[in-house]
């Protein structure tokens, strides 16, 4: 497993961009819009992991709602694996509470689930498995 990336979330992504991008230096290499996800995601490479920057596309979407209850921090961490149907499978056998009992899709096709705070010392947690290259 390795850290995937850290998501913050930001009420505008551009003015976000503006200090992590222009003040602290760091390259975008995405922005993309996850429908599924409702929410606008800039990447931003940061040594072998990344920063992910979330903009709500509403108020009624899991982000916007969460900068409405909290207003903009840190939003999750995201650890990556290659098998996250085992993962999974072995953190419900584990008793532990998931969001997603099954994977669902998100940026740049993979597949991602998250783990309820409640088990993870406070932080919502995500997992990431990368598409496959090789199909
Ligand atoms: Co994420």
């Amino acid at each position: 497993m390795r850290l995937d990336h850290i998501a913050v979330a930001v009420n505008n992504l551009e003015e976000a961009m503006r200090f992590y991008k222009e003040t602290l230096g760091l390259e975008c290499i995405t922005v993309e819009t996850v429908e599924e996800q409702g929410v606008k995601v800039a990447k931003l490479e940061l040594g072998n992991t990344h920063i992910e920057l979330l903009e709500p596309l509403g108020p009624d979407t899991p982000v916007g709602k969460y900068l409405a209850k909290k207003g903009p921090g840190l939003h999750h961490i995201c650890i990556g694996t290659d098998n996250i149907d085992s993962e999974l499978q072995k953190l419900k056998h584990d008793g532990v509470k998931l969001i997603d009992e099954k994977p669902k899709i998100g940026a740049n096709g993979a597949s991602i689930a998250f783990v309820h705070p409640q088990s993870t010392g406070g932080v919502l947690l995500e997992l990431s498995q990368p598409v496959d290259e090789c199909h």
